[in-house]
């Protein structure tokens, strides 16, 4: 059994991988201060029993850690890094903090990690690559940073920044660190309030609502079952090698926006019907879409043996089976 910790382990992805660290019996740790976990806490609470959790910022685990009762001293053999703002929406209202937020608990993290000896998987982003070549992003290709500043690039640039410190750290000092970048994750728990696409319109479908497609719907996206991602985070711990970073990202997943309205119709509404509008007019003036982006995931197939499995058609019908017979997600 492992003593493992996870930031924001009350969130989308991170409550799917504690529950498989879980079921893996290891001890899991998490540290979350609640500002956009997707289901209530009691809720899980319950669905994660026996997990430590520290409410705090992750940038004061340290001085939590050592002052309540429910972190004394703890050494852990792993650390997985997720607690971020995140969502094309859920970034907006840390518009000018989000730079600070990242950095302060990437170091925290870094730090925590160093001292107790534990290895690292820090969670970044795709948008990193700032839309790489026509949309493809590899691991290999230079980091664009866009001349417009929007909210999303703080949040881009900021985990950027985060990831080249990371790395320069682990270069000078004894420490173990693989950075990962996931790309538009999707799957049960997950929220529509940060603003993402599925479950926007697997609620607007299950309505009977026409599903709201943001500018032309040609937005080029390669969506990943949260699943696939936490195997990928698994094996990022296990095998990934020290400073790399890794897509995780299903290449059989890419398609346009409105082909995934359209199988979100075919699946739930057969009949229905779309309607194109501006997402400024729903998340107001700083809303900004991400670029075309789908990932080379060759990296993470062939160095950590990922083998991501899930496709759209049934992402689709696991989220919408997951909001049938759970209304937490459809606030
Ligand atoms: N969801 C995606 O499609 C996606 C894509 C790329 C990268 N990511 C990254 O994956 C990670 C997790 O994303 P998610 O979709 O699960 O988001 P989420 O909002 O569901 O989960 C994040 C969790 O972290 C907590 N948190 C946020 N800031 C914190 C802080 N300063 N201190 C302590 N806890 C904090 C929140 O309360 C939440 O429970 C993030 O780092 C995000 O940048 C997500």
């Amino acid at each position: 059994m492992k003593q493992i910790l996870v930031s924001g382990g009350f969130g989308f992805i991170g409550s799917h991988l504690v529950e498989r660290l879980l079921a893996e019996g290891h001890q899991v740790h998490v540290v979350d201060n609640l500002v956009s976990n997707p289901i209530p806490y009691s809720d899980l609470i319950a669905e994660l029993p026996n997990t430590h959790l520290l409410t705090c910022d992750i940038a004061d685990i340290e001085w939590y850690g050592s002052h309540t009762h429910l972190f004394p001293y703890q050494e852990f053999d792993e650390i997985y890094h997720l607690a971020s703002p995140v969502g094309p929406a859920g970034i907006l209202p840390h518009a000018g903090k989000i730079t600070r937020q990242v950095i302060e608990g990437a170091y925290a993290v870094m730090n925590l990690a160093y001292r107790r000896g534990a290895k690292l998987v820090f969670v970044s982003t795709s948008e990193i690559y700032g839309g790489g070549i026509d949309g493809l992003c590899s691991e290999s290709m230079s980091r664009v940073i866009q001349a417009d500043v929007t909210v999303r690039l703080e949040y881009a640039a900021a985990k950027l920044a985060a990831e080249i410190s990371l790395i320069n750290t682990c270069r000078v000092r004894d420490q173990y660190a693989v950075i990962i970048r996931p790309f538009n994750v999707a799957g049960p728990r997950q929220s529509g309030k940060g603003g993402f696409v599925l479950p926007r319109f697997i609620q607007q479908a299950m309505a009977g609502e026409p599903l709201t497609v943001f500018g032309n719907g040609t937005q080029v996206r390669a969506f990943t079952h949260v699943r696939d991602i936490v195997d990928g985070l698994l094996l990022a711990m296990e095998k990934g090698r020290n400073c790399e970073a890794y897509n995780l990202g299903n290449p059989a997943n890419k398609l346009r926006i409105l082909d995934l309205a359209n199988q979100v119709l075919d699946v739930i509404q057969p009949g229905g019907t779309t309607v194109f509008m501006d997402g400024k007019s729903i998340y107001g003036p700083l809303y900004a879409e991400a670029n075309d982006k789908y990932p080379d995931a060759s990296k993470a197939i062939t160095e950590l043996g990922w083998k991501p499995q899930i496709g759209v058609k049934a992402t689709i019908e696991d989220v919408h089976q997951y909001m049938t017979r759970d209304e937490r997600v459809m606030e």
